[in-house]
């Protein structure tokens, strides 16, 4: 503060207020010197915060996908989890916001399988109960690990990597929640993981085609999956196969995962 605006605030400040100066243009003046001050300060926080955001995405991600890469992935899937998600979140009438978020947390939803051991989750045929049980506690790994940051879209993925798993029906884990009580991002990453995932080949069987997935997917409505997220995917199953092909033509790298303008292709695909 300059000194001439000092001094004319100690000598009003008893009467008038703080903000009583000698005539009105003074205090005009002080406070657009105020108000400057005051957006350059947010605007400093804000470039700061997001810095933190960047930082934090680049390193969960990649952890995200360290895991995947266990489980023999490509990583592809973890990016069209992502984008599928985003569109689906914008079809049930999310906020942009809520949207671009989920795209960013939806793909860290197995990061909890960098803490699970080799003999389990790289083990061929079926798991004994403990094994199980193990490979299930994949969900609670990932919460503990997203939600050590409190940054509002690894709040969100920490909800998605410890629900997605969960039943609408009350027959997942680890908590056997139902209903409404499962957050709508692990509701609507457990459907597009599940469909995703029939989809593509994996070491121990060839994909699905699209239309043996869609009755798999059916079978489940109101057991696994919430019934109106079903009905909302077969009503709009068009544009997230085609969306889903556009990913696979695009061949993106990893590091699309993390620029902000990556929904680009979701833009493109017209969304
Ligand atoms: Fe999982
Ligand atoms: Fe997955």
């Amino acid at each position: 503060m300059d000194s001439v605006a000092t001094t004319l605030m100690q000598q009003y400040e008893p009467r008038y207020g703080s903000l009583a100066f000698a005539d009105s243009s003074a205090a005009l003046a002080q406070l657009g010197r105020y108000t400057a001050d005051l957006k350059r300060l947010v605007r400093e926080k804000e470039d700061a915060l997001r810095q933190i955001e960047q930082a934090h995405l680049a390193a969960l991600t990649l952890l995200s996908r360290a895991a995947e890469f266990r489980d023999d992935d490509t990583g592809v899937h973890m990016d069209r989890v992502g984008l599928l998600s985003q569109l689906f979140a914008h079809l049930i009438g999310r906020s942009e916001e809520e949207s671009r978020m989920l795209r960013m947390a939806a793909p860290m939803h197995d990061i909890g399988k960098i803490a699970i051991p080799d003999a389990v989750l790289k083990k061929p045929g079926g798991y004994s109960t403990e094994e199980r049980q193990v490979m299930n506690n994949h969900t609670v790994f990932g919460a503990e690990i997203l939600g050590q940051s409190e940054i509002p879209v690894f709040q969100m993925a920490a909800d998605v990597a410890l629900t997605h798993h969960e039943c609408w029906d009350g027959s997942g884990y680890p908590a056997g929640l139902r209903g409404s009580q499962i957050p709508w991002t692990g509701r609507v990453v457990a459907l597009i993981d599940f469909f995703d995932a029939l989809t593509m080949d994996r070491v121990y069987r060839k994909a699905f085609s699209d239309e043996q997935a869609l009755v798999m997917l059916a079978e489940q409505r109101g057991r696994k999956f919430d019934p109106e997220l079903v009905d909302v995917f077969m009503q709009h199953v068009d544009q997230f196969i085609q969306l889903r092909d556009e990913i696979n033509a695009a061949a993106r790298d990893y590091a699309a995962l993390l620029r902000p303008d990556s929904s680009q292709l979701a833009r493109e695909a017209g969304f």
